[in-house]
């Protein structure tokens, strides 16, 4: 109930009505009504419709028409206000009738006291607050609902883009293997055309085994497959691995890579195939998206008093939008650039595996970039040993 005064109107053309109805609201003690009263039946409707009444009190008997007729007009045209129809002796029929039409109640002059009245006013305000906060709900809950289809239909529009993405990835190392062929063909048994081929091909067919075991691990982590193997393993052998593993891309681009490791060798206790692979697509990542004769950095340090080790992998590439820093790190996400005529080579998986690699240890990778061609950094932190007992 509203803290002011309750506005009630009374439509009855009979003003006896009036004076019974205004003396028992007067009897209420702590509620405070005001009561206009409408003789006109003719308005009744338009003055329902105006809505500046909390309550609207309709005789049933209403010369030339009928109490049941205005309600019904009233609800058809939108009215919000409830409704009570009065009816005098001979009416009780109409109760049924009175709901259909939309009357929030009905009562019988004959038996009214103030009790009685005000009770029927309070249940018919407090049902339409109610009706109105499950409206409310209703909207609220509709919205959220679009929202989530609208998010259902953009992860589908991302996947259909992927896969031909995909596709595209896993075809365009075909071409070259069915030139080199051609060429081999072509050329008889010429030695040094058939070992340039065949090193051509051994390259595509390498790549291809990447995309494709990198689409497995993914799988397999996705699904929770994938366990780690943990061994006592020095860093600098992760390290030779990545580094052997992503000479031959860094050699092609002309890149300089520099190494520095802790003066005196550490030991973690890690799946060392796993943080070889982390650390080789942070390496590959770089190479890749730095232009030729380029500058990549790995520098590995211990953290603190032995419990942890950070890798940093630096190049002076063309960077990472800040806005872009956390997401480079979601499945399938690919940094849209303009110098590459929109078309981004890889899967959009490197950083995904790396941060749930790093994650299967226990460690944090973070992503740090000035923006505008400064480059960026990789800092990748692994505890020396698994912290809690079930990943060992
Ligand atoms: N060193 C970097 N310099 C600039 N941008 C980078 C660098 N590393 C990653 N990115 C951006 O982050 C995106 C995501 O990298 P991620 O390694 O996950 O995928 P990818 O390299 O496109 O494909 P792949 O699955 O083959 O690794 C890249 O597409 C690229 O736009
Ligand atoms: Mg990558």
């Amino acid at each position: 109930m509203p803290d002011r005064p309750i506005r009630l109107m009374l439509i009855d053309d009979d003003e006896e009505d009036y004076i019974l109805a205004r003396d028992l609201l007067a009897e209420i003690a702590d509620s405070r009504f005001e009561l206009e009263w409408l003789a006109d039946a003719d308005r009744a409707v338009d003055v329902i419709c105006e809505g500046r009444h909390d309550l609207y009190l309709v005789d049933y008997g209403l010369g030339p028409r009928d109490g049941l007729g205005v309600i019904r007009e009233a609800v058809a045209r939108g009215a919000a206000a409830p409704m009570i129809l009065l009816t005098g002796l001979d009416e009780r029929a109409i109760d049924l009738d009175a709901m259909r039409a939309g009357a929030a109640d009905f009562l019988e002059k004959w038996r009214l006291n103030a009790t009685l009245l005000e009770r029927s006013i309070r249940y018919s305000l407090q049902e339409k607050e109610h009706a109105e906060e499950l409206e409310r709900r209703v909207q609220a809950r509709t919205a959220e609902l679009a929202r989530a289809n609208e998010a259902l239909r953009d992860v589908d529009r991302r996947k259909n883009e992927y896969l031909s993405l995909l596709a595209h990835e896993l075809r365009n190392p075909l071409v070259p293997i069915r030139n080199a062929l051609e060429i081999m063909r072509l050329a008889g048994d010429d030695p040094s055309v058939v070992e340039t081929s065949r090193a051509m091909i051994e390259r595509q067919v390498k790549h291809i085994v990447r995309l494709i075991d990198d689409l497995m691990v993914v799988a397999r982590l996705s699904r929770g497959l994938i366990k780690l193997k943990y061994e006592s393993v020095p860093v600098d052998r992760m390290v030779t691995t990545a580094t052997e593993n992503v000479r031959s891309f860094i050699a092609k681009a002309r890149h300089e890579l520099a190494v520095t490791l802790p003066a005196e060798p550490l030991i973690l206790q890690a799946d060392s195939e796993r943080v070889s692979q982390v650390l080789y697509n942070l390496l590959h990542n770089a190479a890749k998206y730095t232009k030729a004769g380029g500058h990549i950095r790995l520098d590995v340090e211990r953290d603190g008093e032995g419990e942890g080790v950070v890798f940093r992998v630096i190049d002076d590439g063309p960077g990472i939008p800040e806005d872009m820093l956390e997401a480079v790190f979601d499945i399938f996400t690919q940094v849209k650039r303009d110098d590459e005529g929109g078309i981004a080579s890889g899967l959009g998986v490197g950083l995904w595996l790396v941060k749930r690699l790093v994650e299967l240890h226990g460690g944090k990778v973070e992503a740090r970039s000035g923006g505008g061609r400064q480059g960026c950094e990789f800092v990748v932190w692994l505890p020396t040993a698994p912290v809690d007992s079930e990943a060992a």
